[in-house]
């Protein structure tokens, strides 16, 4: 099977929007949130750069907590989705609201339907991040086109925070060529095969629901965290921290997930 490089822009419809909405639960995007806040160290209020941020629950739950988040997606169901949650009900009296006086008291929010590659603006945020499992989504030249975009996009000292589980010390020590799991209504078979000349995973994902299956092709390309430190670096960050775990634990061989502090300098 050939994957195209950009599987990514057209993945995140339907059923994959369904299985991420019933796999993540509350109290991990408050976790989330929470260790967000401890790294970013900016102050309440601080303009936020969630990227992608799918439906924007951690844009809504930072911003209930007082900063002020923009959220950007590909996926035109996420983006509306996130919007119709920032629009008035339509018995809260007129039409006429802008989406940022609906959004949480003291916050302000808004989304933006784009490309992650293509991150425009200098010198905008006080701090960035980039979670659910989604910095391994990019090639090598695109990852340098997102990195570069998110540290010209941040004022100089803010911080950039990544959660990743396909770094190659996650990813490649947990490799299965068949697995399945059963998530509320849909069961999901993933079957994997690993590219070893070009470091990347290549996975069909099976959803079956009510009798109904769909397969879908995606791609990760991975890499080791020293790479990552190094593309990091190269974008003009420097990397202050890894961790293993919302609980500041180590970042080992065989860690369910890498979490990087970087610093734009
Ligand atoms: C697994 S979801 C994670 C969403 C969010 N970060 C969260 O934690 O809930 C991955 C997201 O990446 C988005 N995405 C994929 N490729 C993208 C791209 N090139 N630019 C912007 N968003 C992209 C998808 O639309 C999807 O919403």
């Amino acid at each position: 099977m050939t994957i195209p490089s950009n599987w990514h822009e057209n993945f995140f419809h339907g059923v994959s929007l369904d299985l991420w909405r019933k796999a993540i639960s509350p109290k991990q995007t408050k976790d989330e949130a929470d260790f967000l806040i401890k790294v970013l160290q900016c102050d309440a209020g601080s303009h936020l750069l969630d990227v992608p941020c799918g439906n924007g629950r951690l844009s809504f739950e930072l911003a209930s907590r007082g900063y002020h988040v923009t959220g950007m997606d590909i996926s035109k169901e996420f983006i509306q989705e996130a919007m119709s949650r920032l629009s008035p009900p339509a018995d809260a009296g007129g039409t006429d609201k802008t989406l940022a006086n609906s959004a949480p008291a003291n916050s302000e929010l808004e989304f933006v339907l784009g490309n992650m590659r293509k991150i425009t603006g200098e010198a905008i945020y006080g701090g960035a991040y980039c979670f659910g499992n989604s910095f391994g989504f990019l090639a090598y030249s695109d990852m340098e086109s997102f990195l570069g975009g998110v540290a010209r996009a941040l004022k100089p000292g803010a911080r950039f925070v990544v959660e990743t589980g396909m770094a190659a010390e996650s990813a490649l020590t947990k490799f299965e060529t068949e697995a399945s799991h059963q998530i509320e209504d849909i069961l999901l078979t993933i079957k994997e095969q690993y590219l070893a000349e070009e470091s990347c995973i290549d996975t069909e994902y099976v959803f079956e629901r009510n009798g109904q299956s769909e397969s879908r092709l995606a791609k990760h390309w991975i890499y080791t965290t020293a790479e990552i430190r190094r593309m990091l670096e190269r974008a003009g960050f420097e990397v202050l921290s890894l961790y293993g775990s919302l609980k500041f634990e180590p970042f080992l061989l065989g860690s369910d997930e890498l979490f990087v502090i970087a610093r734009r300098v």
